[in-house]
């Protein structure tokens, strides 16, 4: 069998990481580059600048066993030792929710210079969020311009997506439902399609090829059908809550059982957060605009998903009326469980509108209180467990479905709260016999 090609892994943020230790852990020898020297060092003693479960063992294993390396602003070094070049850089949002390439072409440039001097074939592919056209566009003609070299002759270029999700990073990696290969030329996809192959064996998932610009929209159109359910269900809880009797969990898991709409992705809850969605859909709709078409359907599914944290406000003030002084704890921090992000993390906007109406909050989360504290400093009071976060509250809102959340029960609830009044947002609580002992209000139930 041929050796396993050598890899480096430009930009170690969460996918970066995530694809280094994937490979590193099966052997692969890969290296890493960042600029970013604190998260380089924390990553050289085994120690994963944010929280994902597994990352902590495989990590330090990889690191041990000599499999990876991680170094500060080396691209050059790191790839004149490797044979493919993942570009994991971030591109994060500017004003008018297009995407900054500052990073993408700062990279590209380091990566084209190396390729200059470099000898054999050598395979560069872009793994961040790029919008349809940046990998030809922009990416290929700074390596030629750089490297003095000609794409899909001296080196090769793909665009390989990824749809990992935070807090499952390693089972999704290991287990793919598609892997999607964009390539410029013949022999750099057929180089890449190996080294999943061989990644993969004996369980190769579906390998999907095709050109840049189809593999980039791929994962804009993935994120954004997935964005779609959520403000789809979500504007069926809103429905649901005007009508007496109906329930917005028992709607979805019946349209679910429908092979055409598929269960998944149709919880109801207080929107959705992180890096990721809210970023992709007003990238896609700011590069549709740009192509002069008006993405009507996005912009919808953009603007619920801005109104439906402020249901939980609303709630809250059916229950209480002035909220001034009022004691509310919040149940939850993190954009969703298993994970320590708090990046558009519905809650945000919840806290600052209850803290406008003059509440006094104390919040809890299992792992996002240091990122809290960042955001929020002093404005709000942060508890060490669910248990302290509910004492003398006047009402509590579940915000993140921590599984520990799920545990709670009623009396817990009675016990500690001054008031006990709960708002389920993200129904994780049966109605029925949290009803029967608190008052208790949820996403998407009639009243
Ligand atoms: C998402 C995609 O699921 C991944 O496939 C993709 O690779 C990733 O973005 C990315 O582009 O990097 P992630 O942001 O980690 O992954 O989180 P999800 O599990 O998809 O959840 C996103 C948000 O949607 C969370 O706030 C979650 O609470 C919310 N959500 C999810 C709902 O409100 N309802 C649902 O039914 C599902």
């Amino acid at each position: 069998m041929a050796a396993k090609p050598r890899i480096s892994v430009i930009g170690v943020g969460y996918v970066g990481l995530c694809t280094a230790v994937g490979f590193a852990s099966k052997g692969y020898s890969v290296v890493c580059s960042d600029v970013d020297s604190g998260k380089v060092s924390k990553i050289k003693a085994g120690i994963p600048p944010f929280h994902e479960p597994n990352l902590p063992q495989m990590l330090e294993k990889s690191i041990n066993q000599g499999y990876l390396t991680c170094l500060v602003n080396q691209t050059e070094a790191a790839v004149m030792e490797t044979d493919i070049t993942y570009i994991a850089v971030s591109t994060p949002s500017k004003e008018d929710g297009s995407i900054d390439l500052r990073y993408i072409e700062a990279v590209s440039r380091d990566i084209g210079k190396t390729l200059r001097q470099k000898n054999g074939y050598h395979v560069v592919l872009v793994k961040s969020t790029v919008v349809p056209g940046t990998t030809q566009n922009t990416v290929k003609p700074i390596l030629e311009a750089e490297s003095k070299k000609t794409c899909g002759r001296d080196f090769g270029l793909c665009m390989n997506p990824e749809f990992l999700r935070q807090g499952s990073a390693f089972e999704d990696t290991s287990n793919p439902d598609r892997v999607v290969i964009g390539s410029f030329d013949e022999k750099s996809g057929d180089a890449i399609e190996r080294l999943y192959r061989d990644f993969y064996h004996p369980k190769v998932p579906r390998i999907i090829r095709t050109s840049l610009a189809t593999a980039e929209l791929i994962k804009y159109a993935s994120n954004a059908m997935l964005a779609t359910k959520i403000s789809f269900i979500n504007t069926i809880a809103n429905i649901c809550e005007e009508i007496p009797g109906a329930d917005v969990k028992v709607v979805a898991a019946a349209m679910g059982l429908d092979k055409r709409i598929g269960p998944l992705f149709l919880d109801a809850g207080l929107g959705y957060g992180g890096s990721c969605f809210p970023k992709d859909v007003k990238a896609l709709i700011a590069c549709s605009k740009a192509l002069g078409y008006e993405p009507e359907l996005l912009d919808s599914v953009e603007d619920v998903n801005h109104k439906q944290p402020l249901k939980a406000v609303e709630f809250v003030k059916q229950q209480l009326g002035n909220l001034e002084g009022k004691n509310i704890a919040i149940l939850g921090l993190a954009f969703k469980p298993d994970t320590d992000d708090m990046r558009e993390a519905r809650v945000i906007p919840i806290i600052n509108e209850l803290l406008k109406e003059g509440a006094v909050i104390t919040a809890y989360d299992p792992v996002a209180i240091s990122m809290a504290k960042s955001i929020f400093q002093n404005k709000i009071s942060y508890a060490d467990s669910a248990i302290g976060c509910l004492k003398n509250a006047d009402c509590a809102i579940v915000v993140t479905e921590w599984e520990e959340f799920k545990k709670l029960s009623p009396e817990d609830f009675c016990i500690n709260m001054r008031h006990p009044i709960l708002i389920d947002g993200r129904r994780i609580y049966c109605p029925e016999v949290y009803s029967e002992k608190l008052k208790f209000t949820a996403i998407g139930l009639g009243k």
